[in-house]
């Protein structure tokens, strides 16, 4: 697309304000056309405008409202400017303001009287109605396929580390080991639970405004559900004032993708944390990182955090539109025509991160030895332990935990981990304790003994990546 203003050949264009000519002898001010204009932005919905107005003129002959004659000949004109648009020749008009009026421009230039027509039985306000709802179904469908491409590429990490062990967190402070193939998967639920969020707006959204016309309908012999069924919807909207003044299917699109883009911030965080030299716990290649202008060691996860940051832009895109939304009286208000940038921006940026996430985690590799080392450390196998003496000894739990307490102190004191804790201290704490206590107080045994259905027992991260493999075939 070009930002070409210059008129194209032909006859010349009629300005924006012709449309309505008969009611206005002046031009707008030029203030009023600074604030008015919108095609520098809505020109991202030619293709959506195009393939309504499609619709629309065919269903226009097919009643016998516009003659075939008149039919074709728009037919044939929104095909050229289709072509247009595509070779970035389409002249995108200030004065004709938004993406509806430079089409109908170009189409009179094109094809003559005969595209005044094609206006019939349409307003502009169902128009951008079914325009925008048509952009943000794309853009549903684009980001449910990124999401399933992330689940992919988590899955495909999680696999070879079904069994590899890491430390559990709660507080971020170390709690339960648990394996790397299991915290991935952790993420694909969470994006399967994002997808179901796309997809469940997608289907409620699935309704055609087209033929509300301006907001009460039509007098017209029209046929909404021929519109409807041309451009994939389920049905046409019920009700016209509802058709072209809500826009609640923006903004559940939008709410799904600010929850999308949280879980994509927390697994960004985590990325950054484990690239730590700290942690140590992954390694990102070159591809996703970048060094320091002046300090030559570094490797930065600017990618992660790039990630982590645009959540804000989904959430402050959905507030923004639920601020021009709220308190509108129905039907139509100029406002409404500043809901678009905050959706076009808020899916370029989840689009964007979905793909650099998918493109991070495919790229991550575990340091598996570190990882396994701090799976170890922080006592993190002292629930084990309370376990062993509920189940072994009959304790009550919080007795066993107060032993297991004393125990960790006294490692503290001896500066050694659990495993390596003399049995002699520990029958110390409970006489009753055996040699064979040892067996549970390592992350492997612990990680192995939780085979509760969702657990981190490795065959139950294996039976999880099974499941998830066949629901995304
Ligand atoms: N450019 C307008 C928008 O984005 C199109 C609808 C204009 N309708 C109107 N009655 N002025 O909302």
């Amino acid at each position: 697309m070009t930002d070409s203003s210059s008129d194209a050949p032909g006859k010349p264009a009629p300005s924006g304000q012709a449309m309505w000519g008969g009611r206005f002898s002046d031009k707008p001010a030029e203030l009023m056309q600074a604030i008015n204009v919108s095609i520098g932005f809505d020109r991202r919905l030619a293709a959506q405008d195009l393939e309504g107005s499609r619709a629309h003129a065919a269903m226009l002959q097919k009643t016998g409202v516009i003659t075939s004659e008149d039919a074709q000949a728009i037919l044939g004109g929104l095909d050229k400017i289709g072509a247009e648009i595509e070779a970035g020749t389409f002249p995108f008009r200030e004065e004709f303001e938004d993406i509806h009026m430079n089409v109908e421009a170009r189409l009179t230039e094109l094809i003559g009287p005969a595209a005044g027509r094609l206006h019939t039985a349409r307003s502009r306000n169902d128009q951008i109605a079914l325009d925008f709802r048509m952009w943000v179904r794309e853009a549903c469908d684009r980001t449910l396929a990124q999401i399933k491409g992330l689940q992919r590429a988590l899955i495909a990490k999680a696999e070879p580390n079904a069994a590899t062990l890491m430390p559990g967190f709660t507080h971020l402070q170390p709690a339960q080991p648990v394996t790397f193939g299991h915290h991935l998967m952790a993420y694909v639920e969470m994006f399967g639970r994002d997808a179901g969020r796309f997809a469940d707006a997608r289907q409620r959204m699935n309704e055609s405004p087209l033929g509300a016309a301006a907001l009460a309908g039509s007098p017209f012999p029209i046929d909404r559900h021929m519109t409807a069924q041309a451009l994939g919807f389920d049905a046409p909207l019920a009700n016209s004032l509802d058709a072209v003044a809500d826009r609640d299917f923006a903004l559940e699109a939008l709410a799904a993708a600010t929850i999308c883009a949280v879980h994509l911030s927390r697994l960004a965080e985590e990325i950054v944390i484990w690239m730590t030299p700290q942690f140590g716990f992954i390694k990102l290649t070159d591809a996703f990182t970048s060094g320091s202008s002046i300090m030559p060691q570094k490797k930065n996860p600017d990618a992660a955090e790039l990630v982590r940051a645009k959540a804000g832009r989904m959430l402050g895109a959905f507030t923004q539109l639920a601020v021009v939304m709220k308190g509108l009286p129905l039907t139509y208000s100029k406002d409404m025509q500043e809901d678009k940038v905050p959706a076009f921006e808020a899916f370029d940026a989840l689009e964007l991160s979905l793909r650099a996430m998918a493109g991070m985690v495919a790229d991550l590799q575990p340091a598996v030895e570190t990882m396994e080392k701090a799976a170890g450390a922080g006592f993190s196998t002292a629930t084990d332990l309370a376990d062993w003496l509920v189940r072994e000894l009959g304790l009550p739990f919080r007795e066993a935990h107060h032993i297991t307490g004393a125990a960790v102190k006294r490692a503290e004191q001896l500066g050694c981990d659990l495993p390596s804790l003399p049995l002699t201290d520990l029958q110390a704490l409970e006489p009753r304790i055996t040699q064979s206590v040892y067996k549970v107080l390592t992350p492997a045994a612990s990680v192995a003994s939780r085979m509760s259905y969702g657990g981190t027992a490795p065959d139950q991260v294996r039976g999880q990546i099974k499941r998830w493999k066949e629901i995304l075939a």
